[in-house]
């Protein structure tokens, strides 16, 4: 397991490593502010929260909320608040035209006497994809001994970045482990779309082609969609947690896992294949999560007795 959990506590996540190249440059851009927008308990936003926090910038988040009423303060949501961000909510119907409504709130503040940084959803563009660059080589030196088929790369994607980064990284390197895309909202030629959108755009600013570098998008664990998780699938990441010690959410990396402990299960992967999974982090949506009735299969699996 590739620990991105461990990449810090409030800054936890794949988040933080497309976070360093966009804080980089909003500093040396001269920002007083930075600006993003994700779901209401996005991993992403609170990173970018406490990440501003630290560097004393202003930071202002556009959150996706269910229409009407205040969302629960819990889990990443709470933490919104605790690392100081202005927070402001968006409804469904608002969420697609998030880029422009960013901008907006860029120019009111420019207006106001700040220097803003606009930063899209999870950071997933051609500077944060980076972050993953860099990350794929620092994969590259841990799993060089691992012996016999080189080992494959299996993580949850979303926004996309953090595949293009790794794809990006693992045709940089030359290397020949499979990548597989382990979709957990939208489906796999919408997220093939963003990775290809991404790569075209860093391709572009560094006169350079795309990576050739084939992608395993998988769909078949979206069920009911982003942040609808079923009982089976919260029973397994209970289940990983007990056997591993190790916190999974189940928006991302728990989806991710009981996927892929379901394409082991059904012979996918025999053949004894080294498979690794990039924990992306997310720990704390964990905890807004309902698991009543489900944490008595983590008793079940080890012997409490
Ligand atoms: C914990 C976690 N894992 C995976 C992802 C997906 O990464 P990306 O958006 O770069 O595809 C996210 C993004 O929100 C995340 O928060």
């Amino acid at each position: 397991m590739k620990r991105d959990d461990l990449t810090g506590f409030e800054l936890s996540g794949n988040k933080v490593r497309k976070l360093e190249f966009h804080f980089a440059a909003a500093v040396a851009a001269g920002a007083d502010t930075v600006i993003t927008c994700g779901a209401l308990q996005s991993n992403h936003s609170r990173a970018t929260a406490f990440a501003a926090a630290r560097l004393g910038l202003r930071s202002i988040l556009l959150l996706r909320a269910a229409d009407g009423g205040d969302p629960p303060l819990a889990g990443n949501y709470l933490l919104h608040h605790l690392g100081g961000a202005e927070i402001r909510l968006m409804t469904p119907m608002q969420w697609p035209a998030r880029d422009a409504l960013m901008e907006e709130v860029a120019e009111e503040q420019s207006g106001r006497g700040h220097k803003c940084w606009v930063i899209p959803e999870g950071a997933s563009d051609a500077l944060g994809m980076w972050g993953f660059v860099v990350a794929m080589q620092e994969l590259a030196d841990q799993i060089a001994s691992i012996p016999g088929k080189p080992p494959l790369i299996w993580h949850a994607a979303s926004s996309g970045g953090t595949t293009a980064g790794i794809g990006w990284g693992v045709e940089r390197l030359g290397l020949a482990t499979p990548v597989v895309a382990c979709s957990i909202g939208d489906g796999s030629a919408e997220i093939a779309r963003k990775v290809e959108s991404i790569w075209e755009e860093a391709a572009a600013s560094m006169n350079t082609r795309v990576p050739v570098a084939q992608i395993d998008y998988v769909e078949r664990h979206i069920g009911g969609g982003y942040g609808v998780i079923s009982e089976q699938e919260l029973v397994v990441q209970a289940e990983a947690s007990a056997l591993t010690g190790v916190i999974f959410d189940p928006t991302y990396t728990g989806k991710a896992i009981a996927g892929l402990r379901s394409d082991i299960d059904s012979g996918r992967y025999d053949g004894a294949q080294n498979v690794i999974f990039w924990h992306t982090g997310g720990g704390f949506a964990a905890l807004s999560y309902d698991f009543t009735g489900i944490v008595a299969a983590a008793d079940r699996v080890v012997d409490n007795d």
